[in-house]
């Protein structure tokens, strides 16, 4: 459904040009549910959003882009917008800050429906039942509400009512739960898987959280300094980690059941895309660097079958990864 080739973005600093996203190369299948994992400033929002090429201001996006066969980056101006109002969807963190405090629920869901041609009754009907899709209780009610009346749990299922009022192809979920508190994260989340199963739609989801990515999604991309480090299927990397930083990911994170082990954080902290240093981006952090890391760039190769690894050392370190 979604294919990204070499997909670089480059934002203005100190008067040169300096990557964000560097070569990124990843593809989400119909009905698939892929994690982009990764710390802050990692690049994930800059990702999802180069998808839709909503980049900031004097930004520069290079590589491919094709969304069932539509080349994304040759798009006319009127296409993206076809583009970013039918075919995709993308829902944030904080939905709060992404909807009109003066617009009722039902306007929300409605309003696209409404350019789409739809009558005002029947795009109020189909609001009313994508609610109930995502577990409104009171759908009516919950449609002449104000978003100031709703709790940060139900006006992300809104959002998310919103979202697929276009039926997307591709649904981009950039750490939809995040803001939530446990209880709706899990709410929030059987939401999402059950689309994904229903409506056979092609999901990236974007967290920092690598054990609820191996939980919840198919594949998992495992991004640092705008770079994909690793990538593989979501139980697979969870089980063996073939990059040091997705190891040290999982061991700085208390387990979700089991017994505990000693927490081990990662050293140093971490860069973005910008502040990157030439060879492996995690090099300085890595604690099994060599000098060979740190010459020139790395890129994502097969470390075992469906999995790939950005670490030139993988096969010398792997067992003691394991
Ligand atoms: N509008 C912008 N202008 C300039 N730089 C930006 C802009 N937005 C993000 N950046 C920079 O781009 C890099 C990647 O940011 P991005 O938002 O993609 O990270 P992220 O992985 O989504 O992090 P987080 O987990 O904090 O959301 C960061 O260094 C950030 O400071
Ligand atoms: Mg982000």
């Amino acid at each position: 459904m979604l294919q990204v080739r070499d997909m670089t973005v480059k934002l203005p600093r100190d008067g040169n040009m300096a990557a964000v996203v560097n070569e990124v190369s990843f593809e989400v299948g119909r009905g698939e549910f892929v994690g982009l994992v990764g710390e802050s400033g990692s690049g994930k929002s800059m990702t999802a959003r180069s998808l839709i090429r909503l980049l900031p201001r004097g930004a520069e996006q290079r590589g491919s882009l094709e969304l069932d066969g539509t080349d994304v980056l040759a798009l006319s101006r009127t296409g993206l917008r076809d583009l970013r109002a039918t075919r995709t969807a993308m829902i944030f963190q904080d939905p709060r800050a992404h909807v009109d405090p003066l617009w009722r629920v039902h306007d929300h869901i409605s309003e696209p429906l409404r350019q789409q041609g739809i009558s005002r009754r029947e795009a109020r009907q189909r609001a009313i039942q994508l609610l109930t899709d995502v577990g409104i209780a009171d759908p009516e009610r919950c449609a002449d509400s104000y978003p100031d009346q709703l709790s940060g749990g139900m006006l992300q299922r809104v959002m998310i009512a919103g979202a697929l009022a276009v039926e997307p192809e591709l649904l981009i979920a950039d750490e939809p739960t995040t803001a939530l508190d446990v209880t709706t994260q899990v709410e929030i989340m059987s939401i999402l898987m059950e689309l994904k199963r229903d409506r056979d739609l092609a999901t990236l989801f974007i967290t920092h959280d690598l054990e609820l990515a191996s939980v919840v999604c198919d594949r998992i991309l495992v991004m640092y300094a705008g770079k994909i480090v690793e990538s593989g299927a979501a139980a697979d990397v969870f089980a063996r980690q073939f990059h040091p930083y997705t190891h040290g990911l999982l061991r700085a994170r208390p387990p979700l059941s089991g017994p505990r082990s000693k927490l081990e954080a990662i050293p140093g902290t971490p860069v973005s895309g910008l502040d990157a240093p030439p060879g492996c981006p995690f090099a300085p952090r890595c604690s099994w660097v060599k000098p060979e890391c740190e010459r020139a760039s790395i890129e994502l190769r097969p470390a075992a079958p469906g999995r790939e690894s950005a670490c030139v050392r993988i096969e010398e370190i792997a067992d003691e990864l394991d």
